[in-house]
């Protein structure tokens, strides 16, 4: 949630910042703004809106040659989003400008005694308070801006990435991070920083990522500087990225979301490189490996997660308890932070997090730490806080996922988790080679089938034209295919904002059935598997009462067929993969319904790619 985004060098800063921004746009689009750095002073333009009417607002008043800055795309915590509470915001006296992507918890007790110290705000935001303390320090003892940094920051609570610069320092600026993520590039005579890799890597692969309570302070012409905020030097691990900026652009596709759809067969298969050969029979996992033991003598599993995470945790439950036979529980990450759960050493605790950053994944998994449990990490986003808080894990390899609704993340997860459940199934000797054999075989085949589901994209759309006015969907599925009914309804709420609903197609009578009429369509998961003759007794009850029913079902499908209104084939696979494959037709769905409603597909309103506040 919010993007942050700093230059430092011999370039124009502005440009930078400005494409920087497009980048982070993901992270929070409600307002944008930048501050440049000169002698003569900072130039600050910020407004409510996404980062084009920011552009429209600087561009002809930018002063040119200035080649330091900061700049920030924000998902609003506190206060409105309006030109004020914009970042970035200044000091009482205007010397210094602050950016900042997290939430001072403490901040009213901070105003208050600033106020009694005479400072005055003019936002609503924790970040003006920031602001104000640090001139506070800095004012107080003539001390430099780092030293007012950290000194103001060890008087904070809460969660921040911050960039700060001040006036009379033009040649530094300073950032520091708590839970909120921070990466710095090093180029040639020039220093970056930002949220992510994005707006870095066509300078420059060099990165540090920044972690918990660092400061780094940037000047030109010197090398970088990172201590702790007590001041005690720290020697950080320059990595050289590989991240192309083809993987960060649309490369012909009308929105991220459908280029990441589109991207499956190719993602599905990254996260499965180098990780099973169905000729020789095997499957491995890299991250398991110093673990095994620990990991294959557990009590239980709990597989934690927020949003669409959750859901692949919800598939992975069925693929562990099915093929491993090892006890598994899930939970949303803030529920588990908050209920005091008995945790053993006994315990693993599996997070799942396509950014790495939720700041609820990350509380979980620090408690879960705390009380011992070994803690797993099946992350995205190569570096990211999750995956270097926990004790091992796997990464997804999808690439960076823009598109705020996750799509192709969802099916590396769910990959991962069936990678997982195979190799824990095969050491534990609880399955029979042959299913094995078969398994890993039919995982080596779904790129290619889902190859085939995007080949009916014209049909998606079509359906999709006769749904789109819809007020509210109910999705139903059993088996592997319910948590993908919670996927499929997710994802049509998020970017069209139409009420959907995802329920076990069992649970129907329970409460939904009443809401069916012809207004509401029910979109039912109905595979030729184990709950095949359930599910269409499930269709009957809503046809009886006048529902309109598109089935996603198995390719030759014709009991279905006769009774739904519209169906969807997908080929057939052995049953645990399924959601990989039945998820497909329900992200073109919603795509292809929230483009007609003209909604915006990529950055749908009041939403974020990665949550980093409570
Ligand atoms: C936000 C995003 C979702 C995502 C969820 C969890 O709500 O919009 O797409 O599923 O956060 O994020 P994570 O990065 O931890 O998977």
């Amino acid at each position: 949630m919010c993007g942050i985004v700093a230059y430092i060098g011999e370039q124009e800063a502005y440009p930078v910042l400005i494409q920087g921004l497009k980048r982070l746009e993901y992270r929070g689009y409600d307002s944008a703004g930048v501050s440049l750095n000169s002698r003569d002073g900072l130039s600050i333009f910020k407004c409510k809106g996404k980062v084009s009417d920011l552009e429209a607002l600087a561009e002809t008043n930018i002063p040119s040659g200035l080649t330091s800055g900061i700049g920030h795309t924000r998902w609003a915590t506190h206060g409105p989003p309006n030109d004020i509470n914009a970042h970035p915001h200044a000091s009482g006296n205007h010397r210094l400008a602050i950016v900042h992507n997290g939430i001072i918890e403490n901040y009213s007790e901070l105003k208050e005694a600033l106020e009694n110290l005479g400072h005055r705000f003019i936002s609503d935001t924790d970040t003006e308070v920031l602001i104000h303390l640090i001139e506070e320090f800095q004012n107080k003892d003539d001390i430099q801006l780092e030293d007012a940094v950290r000194m103001a920051l060890q008087k904070v609570i809460g969660a921040y990435a911050i960039v700060v610069m001040d006036k009379n320092d033009p040649d530094k600026i300073v950032g520091a991070r708590l839970s909120s993520p921070l990466v710095v590039g090093i180029g040639e005579n020039e220093f970056f920083i930002a949220s992510d890799a994005s707006p870095i890597i066509s300078y420059t692969n060099k990165v540090i990522f920044l972690n918990d309570g660092e400061v780094v302070v940037l000047e030109k012409g010197k090398d970088l500087v990172i201590t702790n905020i007590h001041n005690e030097l720290q020697y950080p691990k320059i990595q050289e990225l590989d991240l192309k900026l083809e993987e960060i652009e649309k490369g012909g596709f009308d929105h991220f979301m459908l280029k990441e759809i589109h991207q499956q067969p190719e993602t599905v298969s990254d996260a499965m490189r180098g990780r099973l050969n169905a000729q020789k029979g095997w499957v491995v996992l890299g991250g398991m490996k110093e673990y095994i033991d620990r990991i294959m003598n557990a009590d239980r599993m709990i597989i934690i997660g927020c949003g669409t995470s959750w859901h692949s945790a919800l598939i992975g439950e069925y693929l562990i308890e099915d093929l491993a036979r090892i006890p598994v529980e899930v939970e949303y990450a803030s529920e588990f932070r908050y209920r005091k759960p008995v945790l053993s050493q006994r315990d693993v605790v599996i997070a799942i997090s396509q950014s790495g950053e939720t700041l609820d994944t990350m509380a979980a998994l620090e408690l879960a730490k705390r009380e011992g449990a070994l803690t797993y990490g099946i992350v995205n986003a190569v570096g990211s806080s999750i995956a270097r808080l926990t004790d091992s894990g796997s990464y997804i390899h999808c690439g960076p996922e823009i598109g705020v609704a996750s799509t192709k993340a969802f099916t590396g997860q769910v990959t991962l988790l069936s990678l997982m459940a195979l190799s824990l199934a095969k050491r534990k000797g609880v399955i029979s080679e042959s299913y094995f054999r078969r398994l890993i075989s039919e995982l080596e085949t779904i790129p290619n089938k889902i190859e085939s589901i995007l080949g009916m994209d014209e049909k998606i759309k079509w359906i999709a034209q006769a749904i789109k006015d819809s007020n509210n969907a109910l999705y139903l599925g059993r088996g592997y295919n319910f948590p993908v009914a919670l996927e499929g309804a997710l994802k049509l709420k998020e970017i069209s904002y139409i009420h959907a609903e995802g329920y076990p197609a069992a649970e129907m009578k329970h409460g939904p059935i009443a809401l069916i009429d012809e207004n509401m369509p029910a979109v039912v998961i109905a595979t030729n598997q184990s709950a095949y003759e359930k599910i269409k007794s499930n269709i009957q009850e809503v046809k009886a009462r006048k529902g309109r029913v598109i089935a996603i079902v198995t390719e030759g499908d014709k009991d279905i067929k006769a009774l739904a209104d519209y169906t969807i084939e997908i080929p057939l696979t052995l049953e645990p993969f399924t959601p990989l494959l039945s998820v497909v037709p329900l992200q073109l769905l919603s795509y292809h319904i929230a483009v007609m409603r003209g909604c915006n597909v990529d950055q749908p309103r009041n939403l974020a790619k990665s949550v980093t506040v409570e």
